[in-house]
């Protein structure tokens, strides 16, 4: 359990002070399986969706899915079922191909093959007020984690990274680097506030990266598939299997989907506190967000 000042806590796998949510129902030796997640096997045509989570994984994962498929035909399937780290080996290898595999792991974490093979990663941005608010409702909302903490004190539990997945500045700056220091790897970055503001040129720039045509028709279809409340409608019968490992049974992976939610949670002292830390953790980044004041 991941105990902050107050002593409201969040139940997390810790392994070597590297937290994971636990997913003992789908993965009993959970650890060992994560340590061997280094020597899984990769196939050429494999894509990665890699983000910290909240920061718009189930849009990109859909979205990749359908310009893959070729078609704006609905994914009958969570994306919970790709997420590396949520599998088992087996069932991992049994996922058809072309794979769309997601994660918030590291980039040091990813099968050693995945990465010698030079398989493509589109990783996605979400400004960290968001995030920090999508986490919070994903954290109480998600029976698993046993929390029911107040945003308060979640709040500076995110600045200190006293989360799963550890903290957003670690991560986030950590694939900087990696982005910067393999400038031969394929990494496509998208950010959540440049495909709300214009989904359709993001989705055209997506179908270049991953060498798929660049149909108009088609990525307008997807764009429409996609769009946040279509998405949350026709999702949620397949999230509704999942009903029990929420509260109230009420999945709510499909939230607000907007930006800048944070306004109506930070309060002005907060938003100051997370802009001196922003500041200070982010001072040496290129990277930008939109919505931040
Ligand atoms: P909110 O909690 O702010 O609504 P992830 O998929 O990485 O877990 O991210 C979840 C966030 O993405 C949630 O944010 C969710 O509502 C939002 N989201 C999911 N599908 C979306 C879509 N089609 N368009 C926009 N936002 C979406």
């Amino acid at each position: 359990y991941l105990k902050d000042e107050e002593g409201e806590a969040i139940r997390v796998l810790d392994i070597d002070g590297y937290y994971l949510p636990t997913f003992d129902k789908i993965i009993p030796k959970q650890e060992e399986v994560v340590r061997s997640i280094r020597t899984w096997k990769a196939r050429d045509d494999d894509v990665l969706v890699c983000a910290y989570p909240k920061s718009g994984t189930h849009w990109l994962w859909e979205v990749i899915s359908m310009l893959l498929n070729g078609s704006a035909n609905r994914i009958n399937l969570i994306k919970e079922t790709a997420m590396l780290e949520g599998l088992t080996q087996p069932m991992y290898d049994n996922i058809k191909s072309p794979r769309v595999l997601n994660s918030h792991i590291y980039f040091r974490m990813l099968p050693e093959d995945f990465v010698k093979r030079k398989c493509k990663i589109v990783h996605i941005l979400r400004n960290p007020k968001d995030v920090a608010v999508s986490f919070y409702n994903h954290h109480f909302k998600i029976l698993e984690y046993e929390y029911s903490g107040k945003w308060e004190n979640y709040f500076r539990r995110f600045i200190n990274g006293q989360v799963d997945y550890g903290s957003w500045f670690d991560y986030t700056l950590d694939w900087e680097k990696v982005i910067q220091d393999n400038s031969d790897y394929p990494i496509h970055i998208i950010t959540y506030e440049d495909m709300k503001k214009d989904d359709t040129k993001e989705i055209k720039q997506l179908a270049r990266f991953l060498g798929v045509k660049e149909d108009e028709e088609l990525i307008k279809s997807i764009a429409e598939a996609c769009d946040f409340e279509r998405m949350k409608k026709e999702k949620n019968p397949l999230e509704m299997a999942t009903s029990d490992e929420w509260r109230g049974k009420e999945p709510g992976m499909y939230r607000k989907g907007q930006v800048g939610d944070w306004k109506n949670w930070f309060t002005v002292a907060q938003n100051e506190l997370f802009d001196t830390a922003y500041a200070e953790r982010m001072k040496n980044s290129k990277f930008q967000f939109r919505s931040m004041v």
